[in-house]
């Protein structure tokens, strides 16, 4: 039997297999052709993610966390004493764990994440760390509607946490329907966190996604790879190569997997040709200016409460409160 303690216990509602697998065919058979970055996240994927994390290129978790560490004490003086408190993609939880420190009292903490190896280790973490804190952890794509856990604990406002800029891996459009959706999770009283990397000088964004450890390739290749292991596709992976490029008219990374040659890849009973020099676009990362992502969350009901950035502006912190 899979036992796992009641304290532990991690809603599954992890996108099966079957998702994985349309989503895939449905991405590669149009054009241009994707694949979902949300599938980058598999043990090993996050593992890779956790290793970029720790890039001397790659500045935005290395930012956001020192923004969290100067700054968690005001943002905690927003919040308020035994909120509610929803975290958005938290992953391993080290920017959740500062916030969490510095708040008064908190009643609930709900982790949602897609990664359920991640979310077992935060919250056996969170318990020894903040004993008096009800966690409800869900394991499912956000990406899809879904009903948040009923907590026992009363709680004075709901407050969402959306950490890693994970924000710009939508079109804009997108973005503000997802930032609608969110509305909904938060009380009229509560309000919205959000961490978005700024527009910055495009050789530095463009370092941040093409390291010179090819840890980033490697994270990228691990979407094939996936395919491989999990949907018995047949990519060869000495036959793709990892690039990132800034696109400045649409404020975006955009990243790709280049095939290498003329080659037919297999996955279930479909069969993709692909050219060589074609690419699958893997993930658009898009990145704001504090004006322009304040007029996005507007659009979405959003109020501009306040920013907190570093010294260099290359990420913010946003605090928007809940429109009336
Ligand atoms: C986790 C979505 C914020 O876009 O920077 C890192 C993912 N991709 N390197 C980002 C990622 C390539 C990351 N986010």
């Amino acid at each position: 039997m899979n036992y796992e303690p009641a304290r532990l216990a991690v809603l599954d509602l992890e996108p099966a297999k079957s998702e994985f697998l349309s989503e895939t065919i449905s991405g590669l058979s149009r054009m241009p052709r994707t694949l979902p970055c949300k599938y980058f996240y598999d043990e090993r994927g996050a593992a890779l993610f956790q290793n970029i994390c720790d890039l001397p290129e790659y500045y935005i978790t290395r930012t956001e966390t020192a923004i969290l560490r100067l700054y968690a004490h005001e943002m905690a003086q927003c919040i308020g004493a035994r909120c509610e408190l929803i975290g958005l993609g938290t992953g391993a939880g080290t920017k959740t764990r500062i916030l969490l420190e510095e708040l008064e009292a908190p009643a609930v903490y709900i982790p949602i994440d897609i990664s359920k190896q991640q979310l077992r280790q935060s919250t056996a973490q969170f318990h020894q760390l903040f004993p008096q804190l009800e966690i409800l952890p869900l394991c499912t794509d956000y990406l899809q509607p879904f009903d948040l856990p009923s907590p026992v604990r009363a709680s004075a406002h709901k407050i969402v946490y959306f950490p890693g800029s994970t924000i710009g891996n939508f079109e804009p459009q997108q973005a503000t329907e997802f930032l609608g959706r969110i509305i909904d999770l938060c009380d009229k009283d509560g309000g919205l966190f959000i961490g978005v990397d700024l527009q910055k000088d495009p050789a530095v964004l463009e370092r941040a996604y093409n390291d010179s450890r090819g840890v980033t390739a490697r994270f990228n290749l691990n979407l094939l790879r996936r395919a491989n292991h999990e949907l018995q596709a047949d990519f060869d992976l000495e036959r793709w190569r990892h690039r990132a490029t800034y696109n400045s008219a649409a404020g975006r990374i955009e990243m790709y997997l280049i095939s290498q040659i003329d080659q037919t890849v297999h996955i279930a009973n479909h069969e993709f040709r692909f050219r060589s020099g074609e690419k699958i676009i893997t993930e658009f990362s898009y990145k704001y200016t504090p004006e322009g992502f304040t007029a996005l969350a507007r659009d979405a009901g959003f109020e501009f409460a306040r920013i907190w950035t570093d010294e260099a502006r290359l990420f913010g912190v946003f605090y928007f409160t809940v429109k009336l």
